[in-house]
């Protein structure tokens, strides 16, 4: 089984809600270790680069609008296969068709604020990372 790292980001309506240390509680537990860890407010450019890959769809604008409308908390973690098992603990993109005992599942009723984002491949992790991280802030092995 591979060890992998994904990038983990309490989006602005999580931590309004004060779900952030539900949401790394979640992940402790379940075994994933955490190599970096931030508070910060996403500029429009960050956000841009964050979310390229939907650049030109139907939500797009109201996505940037949303995720820069508060500060997000972001995490990488790692463990066995830490991509696919961040992906099903979040739970599918709509809050509402989210499986209770996923992070969206249990907190949200909507497409667009769904509390939490998770990396979908080692790809996107790479691109995502280095739009909210410096190589310095994350931790070597512990
Ligand atoms: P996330 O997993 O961060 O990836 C892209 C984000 O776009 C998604 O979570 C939602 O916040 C948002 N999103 C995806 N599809 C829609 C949609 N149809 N309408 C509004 N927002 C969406």
């Amino acid at each position: 089984m591979p060890l992998e790292r994904t990038l983990v980001v309490v989006k602005p309506d999580g931590v309004r809600r004060g779900l952030v240390g539900e949401v790394i509680s979640r992940f402790e537990r379940k075994g994933f270790r955490l190599k970096a860890l931030k508070m910060t407010w996403m500029t429009r450019e960050q956000a841009e680069q964050f979310y390229e890959v939907h650049r030109g769809k139907p939500f797009y604008e109201e996505l940037v609008k949303f995720v820069t409308s508060g500060p997000v908390v972001a995490m990488i973690l790692e463990g066995e296969s830490a991509i696919s098992v961040a992906r099903i603990m979040i739970g599918v993109t709509d809050g509402r068709k989210a499986q209770p005992g996923t992070i969206r599942g249990d907190y949200s009723l909507s497409i667009l604020e769904n509390i939490v984002h998770a990396s979908d491949s080692e790809e996107s992790f790479y691109r995502e990372y280095k739009v909210l991280f410096s190589d310095l802030e994350v931790v070597s092995d512990y």
